[in-house]
């Protein structure tokens, strides 16, 4: 059986069929999928059985892995899962049962359900993600994903200069502060371990060349710009960027194993009742560089 790309939206989502993710790719099986991931950005696999390690095995053929070895964050805690290589992208504890309400994990996962890109508050961010879906609940909880090239292709020519070259300050501490007021969450040594990092705004998409914005809960302000103005400039492009023409639903299916593009993509978690399971597992993988080393 060989592959099929069929598009979900004309130029934003398609699904792959035809392919066992649980087995080594054949070389041309993963150029295909590349090939389709910057077409797309988004593209989703469906009835898939994948354990952690085969997950893993698969995502590594598109990349180096982000690891949370050297964690910074959730010390001291009990995981639920052994790898490293993957991010924990459900409600439930150690022992895997659902958070309490309070439970400290579960307020700074909330987070996922702000627009945001995965780790541009590293300076080295990330490019792909590869989420699996191992036990869905029967409502809510899908995922939004905002195409930031269309974004940007729609925006007027007068902006698109006004951002040329603009660099946003990013930090995992100013999308958690939209949510929560209290700090004194976080010890002085997880917030130490991720200061603010630089991103452009504007980037072109490696694999693609087209233009895209680089957004993100996580960026605060504007270099060299007072803060306010910056502020309000980033509210405004976000604001922007998701609006319905460029946002695309994804209904989760157990066995769903969905790719994104964190290079020119956002996307956000809706809301589910949180008192029943949702355990989806993340792999993402590392760009070449901060954007600041790479094509305006
Ligand atoms: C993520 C994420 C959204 C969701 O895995 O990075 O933001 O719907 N997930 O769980
Ligand atoms: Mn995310």
């Amino acid at each position: 059986m060989s592959i099929t790309v069929a598009p979900i939206t004309p130029s934003f989502v398609a699904e792959i069929s035809g392919i066992d993710l649980a087995q080594l790719l054949k070389p041309g099986d993963r150029d295909a999928i590349e090939a389709a991931i910057n077409h797309y950005a988004v593209v989703v696999f469906r009835g898939q059985k994948l354990t952690d390690a085969q997950q893993i095995d698969f995502s590594a053929q598109f990349g180096p892995i982000h690891s949370s070895a050297q964690r910074a964050r959730h010390t001291g805690i009990k995981h639920r899962l052994e790898r490293t290589e993957l991010a924990d992208i459900s409600n439930l504890d150690g022992d895997g049962k659902v958070l309490d309400a309070n439970a400290r994990r579960r307020l700074d996962w909330l987070a996922n359900r702000l627009w945001h890109t995965d780790a541009s508050f590293r300076a080295i961010p990330g490019a792909l993600s590869l989420l699996y879906a191992h036990v869905i609940p029967d409502q809510g909880g899908d995922t939004e994903f905002a195409d930031l090239r269309a974004a940007y292709d729609a925006l007027p020519d007068s902006t698109r200069k006004q951002l040329e070259g603009l660099i946003a300050i990013h930090s995992i501490w100013h999308s958690r502060g939209q949510l929560d007021v209290d700090r004194s969450r976080y010890t002085e040594q997880e917030l130490a371990s991720l200061p603010p990092v630089p991103q452009r705004i504007v980037r072109t998409h490696p694999g693609s060349h087209r233009k895209t914005l680089y957004l993100a809960a996580h960026a605060s302000h504007i270099e060299g710009m007072p803060v306010p103005d910056g502020r309000l400039l980033l509210m405004d492009l976000m604001e922007h960027a998701t609006r319905p023409p460029f946002v695309h639903a994804h209904k989760w299916r157990e066995g769903d194993l969905v790719i994104w593009d964190n290079r020119c993509t956002m996307h956000r978690a809706r809301p589910f009742d949180t008192t029943k399971v949702r355990d989806l597992r993340r792999v993402t993988t590392r760009d070449v560089a901060s954007t600041l080393e790479q094509a305006a």
